[in-house]
């Protein structure tokens, strides 16, 4: 089984996944050992002004390209972005959408909280032109306090994209719990790595499917990690199938402590 990973930290020197080209270029070594065979490099943009400064990023990306040839790694590499939500977005930016598919965007919320301009208007501003990819929603502390937003930004028109690691347990039981019981709920589009190092959070896909795989059957885990990508990385339409709504006895009520520890998380986790 091969693999498209389309959210990771693999470009150096622009936010803070890999530390350094070496690290990189292990992530990358790593990636196709496992499998992965394509990807879009996200590196984080938190403010409009960053994204039209994108230039910086390209640079980067193109050194990657030619490093990673030189090392004999043969994924093909795309680059996009990981957007910190804003209210608003500059489409025309090259890194605005997944290997500029024109459609999808990566977005992120605050780990503590959604911000309330998201549930007001958010999804009108471009709902008919561009399709929000949510990161990581299984750690977000909004979502852990109320899965059910989950199903409403579905029905809103976003995908949700869960970390390979959160269904490992990486991130500890709790978020693995919220990952489970979105992935129950058909609420789940796609599984990418969001890898930042070589120890941690790797960019690795496999041993994720291979728990989907046996989890949620081979139909699941094909679309997970690999039609589903494809498709985002070419701005066609994704089947999202009949997502359930959360009943209140699937609801995790988070202890006080898992939301200090969401509130005070570090920039690092991100
Ligand atoms: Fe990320």
């Amino acid at each position: 089984m091969q693999f498209i990973d389309t959210h990771n930290h693999v470009i150096p020197f622009v936010d803070d996944g890999a530390d350094d080209w070496d690290v990189s270029l292990e992530m990358l070594l790593q990636a196709q050992e496992d499998g992965i065979v394509e990807l879009v490099c996200t590196p984080h943009v938190l403010t409009s002004k960053e994204l039209r400064e994108e230039q910086r990023f390209i640079e980067k990306f193109e050194e990657l390209k030619v490093r990673a040839k030189e090392a004999g790694i043969s994924i093909k590499l795309h680059i996009g972005s990981e957007l910190y939500v804003q209210p608003d977005f500059d489409f025309s930016c090259k890194l605005a959408t997944l290997a500029q598919n024109g459609r999808y965007f990566l977005m992120e919320f605050p780990m503590s909280m959604i911000p309330p301009f998201v549930a007001q208007h958010f999804f009108n501003l471009f709902a008919k032109t561009h399709t929000p990819i949510i990161a990581h929603p299984e750690r977000n502390g909004g979502i852990i306090g109320d899965i059910q937003k989950a199903y409403d930004f579905v029905k809103k028109g976003a995908l949700l994209q869960v970390t390979a690691g959160s269904l490992l347990g990486v991130f500890g039981g709790q978020v693995r719990l919220i990952a489970n019981q979105l992935m129950d709920a058909n609420l789940v589009h796609i599984i990418a790595t969001d890898a930042h190092d070589v120890t941690r959070r790797t960019l690795k896909l496999r041993q994720a499917y291979e728990l989907v795989l046996e989890k949620w059957g081979p139909d699941r885990a094909e679309m997970l990690f690999w039609s589903n990508p494809r498709k985002i990385i070419n701005g066609d339409e994704i089947d999202i199938g009949e997502p359930r709504e959360l009943l209140p006895e699937m609801q995790f009520r988070p202890t006080l402590q898992t939301r200090l520890r969401s509130f005070f998380r570090k920039g690092s986790e991100y």
